[in-house]
């Protein structure tokens, strides 16, 4: 089925909300502790998700009519990837890596770097992105979300 990508506008903002909780609560289930999966979906609410798109560039990915991946590019950083557990292994994330890379790379930059997940650390190094360093994020007061940072040059 043919995948489309487009800019995330706000009638929108619930069903990328929806696909944060159902992934990170499908996905991370085995890889964090379950206060810092709830602590993601909380930041990740139809109105949080709103506030970060005015300094962010926010893509839905539709598959057949249906929303099935959300991401995010901040500059040379692609953030907030997330993939309907329905949709999971048929391509969507690695389409929604390369119209983020297209996007960065169309901003000048000649890296892309994104804070892998635990559990999406294997799937962005066959994406071509390198380990680069650890980072944990203070989600809430004592709640930490630990990651990867990993880098990858990107073509002229
Ligand atoms: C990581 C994620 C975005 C992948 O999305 P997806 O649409 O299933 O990925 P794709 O179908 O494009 O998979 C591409 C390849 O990576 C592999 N892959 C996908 N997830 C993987 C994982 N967790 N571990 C190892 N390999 C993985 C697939 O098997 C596939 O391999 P192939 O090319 O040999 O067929 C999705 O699992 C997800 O939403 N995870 C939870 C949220 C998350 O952690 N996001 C990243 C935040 S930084």
């Amino acid at each position: 089925m043919r995948l489309q990508i487009s800019e995330l506008k706000e009638p929108d903002y619930p069903r990328a909300s929806e696909i944060v909780a159902v992934s990170v609560r499908t996905f991370w289930l085995d890889h964090y502790d379950p206060t810092v999966i709830e602590a993601v979906v909380e930041q990740n609410t139809p109105e949080r998700i709103g506030e970060r798109s005015l300094r962010q560039d926010d893509f839905l990915a539709r598959q057949g009519g249906q929303v099935v991946g959300y991401a995010a590019v901040k500059q040379n950083e692609i953030g907030h990837l997330f993939v309907r557990p329905e949709a999971a292994g048929q391509g969507v994330g690695t389409a929604l890596v390369a119209y983020c890379n297209e996007v960065i790379r169309q901003g000048g930059y000649d890296t892309a770097k994104v804070y892998a997940s635990r559990p999406a650390i294997a799937f962005y190094a066959r994406q071509g992105f390198l380990a680069d360093g650890e980072k944990a994020f203070e989600l809430k007061p004592g709640v930490f979300l630990e990651s990867v940072l990993m880098t990858r040059p990107l073509e002229d």
